[in-house]
């Protein structure tokens, strides 16, 4: 399936653009910590009405500005694509639980693909004003800047991520951290996939390992680290844009150590 390359480019500035207003919303909301409540929609499963307003304010922005485009949000927007276009893939606040705690690591993440090809992933982290951009076959940056995967070659040096929700699992999770860790890697978790995955991209972390996520969380950053020269799992097989799957990001040299020892079910390499 292909679309015109230039029409994406113009989809790739307007990512950007809509990241940063969307950002400034997000970052005003978090300062003025009475101006929302906050919610459930599952165990630890947070929800402001901050996520609901970005997304709307997205989505409305992008169906005015490319109407035969697809939207998919985590707050539920949906539209399908005409045939050929596009189709959006929006998280309006990845790290919600953060978010909603008054801890300043959160972001806007928005991917778009066509057919199996993820063409664009633009991540903004409001609060240390940083974007993460990535145009396929044209890299990545980071302010810019281009971004670069880490060379480590071994987990016993690594210092990985590991994300959770309670969808996959706790059992699946604690033995996930058991065989990382067994390893000698430094594990962390910070509360979002988004950034876990485009930190990967920008060499900060080594790998990102979860056992589920949903293709909002990590499509954007996926496409960083794919043109960091990193590695990503195979996300959209078996309908992991509709239904999610595990995930895993690394350094180069650590792929193969990675899928070994990571084990996830499930993982389509
Ligand atoms: C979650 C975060 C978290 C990841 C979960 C996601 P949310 O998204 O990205 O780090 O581990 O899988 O669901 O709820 O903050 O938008
Ligand atoms: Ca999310």
């Amino acid at each position: 399936m292909s679309f015109d390359p230039h029409a994406l480019d113009l989809r790739f500035e307007a990512a950007k653009a809509l990241a940063y207003e969307a950002g400034d919303v997000a970052r005003r909301r978090f300062l003025d910590r009475g101006s929302f409540t906050i919610k459930f929609k599952g165990p630890q499963d947070y929800l402001t009405e901050v996520d609901q307003e970005v997304e709307a304010l997205i989505a409305g922005k992008l169906a005015r500005l490319f109407p035969g485009d697809g939207f998919i949000g985590e707050e539920g927007a949906g539209r399908d694509p005409m045939d050929g276009h596009p189709v959006w893939v929006v998280d309006p606040i990845d790290g919600t639980s953060n978010f909603a705690h008054g801890v300043p690591h959160f972001c806007i993440s928005i991917a778009a693909l066509v057919g199996t090809e993820i063409e664009l992933g633009v991540i903004y982290d409001p609060m240390v004003d940083e974007l993460f951009a990535a145009r396929r076959g044209a890299g990545a940056t980071i302010n810019g800047v281009a971004m670069k995967a880490a060379a480590t070659r071994h987990l016993k040096d690594a210092t990985v991520e590991i994300g959770f929700n309670q969808r996959a699992g706790l059992d699946k999770y604690l033995r996930l951290i058991g065989r990382i860790a067994a390893t000698g890697a430094s594990t962390m978790r910070g509360g979002s996939g988004a950034l876990g995955v485009a930190y990967v991209a920008a060499g900060r972390s080594d790998a990102y390992f979860e056992n589920f996520i949903n293709a909002w969380d990590c499509l954007a950053a996926i496409a960083m680290v794919k043109e960091a020269g990193g590695y990503a799992s195979d996300f959209l097989a078996n309908d992991g844009l509709r239904k999610g799957n595990p995930v895993l990001a690394a350094a180069p040299g650590l792929k193969d150590e990675a899928l070994r020892l990571a084990a996830i079910e499930g993982l389509v390499p």
